[in-house]
């Protein structure tokens, strides 16, 4: 009976690994098939599902990960046929063809981003959805951001939780920019979104966030004990604190409820005006409790990442460039000494009308390509600049190639923010931010975090950076956390 039990086990195993095989191949000879001659040029490499991902990967983890489209680009012209992550995928490094990827809507191209970020994410995910409902949240999300009201209150915060964390600083010790940045950025954006301040409560959302964000690119397998398991359940975690924030809220006896929420979970009452409050009144009823509060967490990623990577990458790149950072800090301190005189505090408006600041912040932002490109799904077959994708294909626009293209930046490894004197920043050469239709609604918020936090830290310190190095993948960080010694100004 054992006998015959494990006789079937093994002719089903094989049965299934023969199945998925041929189906593995058939779905790649489809894809064979399909290359026409519009189809651009490229390689879907000799594996059915693994194509080129482990060429991509060696690439993304060395210090050029844009070696890999680059030696493509060589063979195959500006856009090239790949195959990655399981995906035949078309990569365009041209950035007119980027351009229209970008402002083309739901109708032809939809986001598409691996696995396990989709599932974590949720599907009412700004960065998932799609057509009328993606544009009245980020209506609402960047006419709040631009607000003057909310820079105001930003500015003043992010001075306050500054001048808090640098008074701690220590000379006889390292600080670590990459924490310090994290840790600011976090509380500023967590103050905008849910009007939470600093302290237990913070803490604790913070650290269900830290176990939520690592599963962003982890394996796509869901049981106890994988990371993505332990994400989705810190996710579910944070979103009851919110779901908590946002009843009070809705509540029109909103401080008793908020008392008596606050009590329950240990929180603080201290709920005013905010993005989930701009959320909450829509007046369009689309907008339900789940999706406020998913949107809430996912907004919170850029408090986590990019912003504090943008705020340490500077920080690498001035330390590395002598004449850039005494440009930098001259244009710093003469506006501190002349605020001083008048007796003037800083104003936000202030910060980003410094002009080599800006530059500075441009040219990391070309250089450090913090989101290296966007991905995509074509809906339909769609011809671009004379190059098909295929219906279904994956496309990745891929900015980091056009940031550091020799043709469009004389020597593009080199920090340079001079180069940016009288220049345009919103062309197709300079996608940071993206573009269309899901241009970061966060661009100003990002570049006045960065200036602040930049603006205090040379006015008040001088510093010597230990070596470090930046790796690129999965997502942009310093190998070190970018340790520096500083000496308080006198
Ligand atoms: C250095 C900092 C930042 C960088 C480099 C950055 C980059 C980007 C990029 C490239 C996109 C386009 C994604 C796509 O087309 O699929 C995007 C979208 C987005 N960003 Fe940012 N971002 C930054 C900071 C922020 C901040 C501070 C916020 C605000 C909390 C924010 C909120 C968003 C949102 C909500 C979207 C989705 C927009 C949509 O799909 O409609 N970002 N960001």
């Amino acid at each position: 009976m054992d006998m015959i039990f494990w006789n079937l086990v093994l002719i089903t195993a094989a049965a299934a690994t023969i199945l998925w095989f041929s189906s593995a191949i058939y779905a790649y000879m489809k894809i064979k098939l399909i290359t026409s001659s519009k189809l651009p040029l490229g390689s879907l490499g000799i594996f059915p599902f693994l194509g080129e991902s482990l060429h991509f990967i060696s690439s993304a983890y060395s210090d050029r990960p844009e070696s890999f489209a680059i030696k493509r680009r060589r063979m195959y012209g500006k856009v090239f046929k790949t195959h990655l992550f399981g995906n035949p995928t078309i990569v365009s490094t041209d950035a007119e063809v980027s351009r229209i990827i970008l402002q083309s809507d739901a109708r032809i191209f939809v986001p598409s981003y691996p696995k396990s970020l989709m599932e974590l994410m949720g599907k009412s995910s700004i960065l998932l959805i799609n057509g009328s409902l993606q544009r009245r949240i980020h209506g609402l999300i960047g006419n709040f951001f631009k607000s003057a009201n909310l820079k105001a209150q930003i500015t003043s915060e992010m001075e306050k939780y500054l001048l808090k964390s640098m008074g701690n600083w220590r000379e006889d010790s390292p600080v670590y920019i990459q924490d310090e940045a994290k840790h600011i950025a976090f509380q500023v954006l967590v103050k905008a979104l849910i009007s939470l301040d600093p302290g237990n409560e913070m803490e604790l959302l913070k650290n269900h966030f830290q176990e939520f964000i690592k599963g962003l690119m982890s394996l796509p397998f869901n049981f106890p004990g994988t990371q993505l398991y332990r994400s989705l359940h810190a996710k579910k975690k944070m979103v009851k604190i919110i779901d908590g924030i946002i009843q009070a809220k809705r509540d029109n006896n909103c401080s008793k409820k908020i008392n008596n929420y606050a009590n329950d979970e240990g929180l603080s009452s201290n709920i005013g005006k905010d993005v989930a409050d701009a959320l909450i009144n829509d007046k369009s009823e689309e907008l339900t409790d789940e999706l406020i509060a998913e949107n809430m967490i996912d907004l919170m990623i850029p408090g986590e990442d990019s912003v504090p990577l943008l705020i340490t990458l500077a920080i690498k790149y001035l330390s590395d460039s002598p004449a850039s950072l005494e440009q930098f800090t001259e244009e710093n301190l003469k506006l501190k000494k002349l605020k001083e005189k008048l007796g003037e505090p800083f104003s936000w408006n202030d910060y980003l009308s410094m002009p080599f600041t800006q530059n500075v912040i441009t040219e990391t932002l070309r250089m450090g390509n913090i989101i290296t490109g966007v991905m995509r799904k074509a809906m339909k077959d769609v011809e671009i600049k004379g190059y098909l994708i295929p219906k279904g294909w994956c496309v990745f626009a891929y900015f980091r190639s056009v940031h550091l293209d020799d043709k469009l930046y004389d020597f593009p490894y080199q920090f340079n923010p001079w180069r940016w004197q009288g220049k345009e920043v919103s062309n197709c050469n300079f996608t940071p931010f993206g573009g269309g239709q899901r241009l970061c609604p966060g661009l100003d918020l990002a570049r006045l975090e960065a200036s602040i936090f930049l603006h205090y830290f040379v006015t008040q310190f001088r510093w010597e950076a230990e070596d470090d190095s930046i790796i690129n993948f999965p997502t942009v960080r310093m190998k070190k956390r970018m340790p520096v010694w500083v000496k308080r100004r006198i």
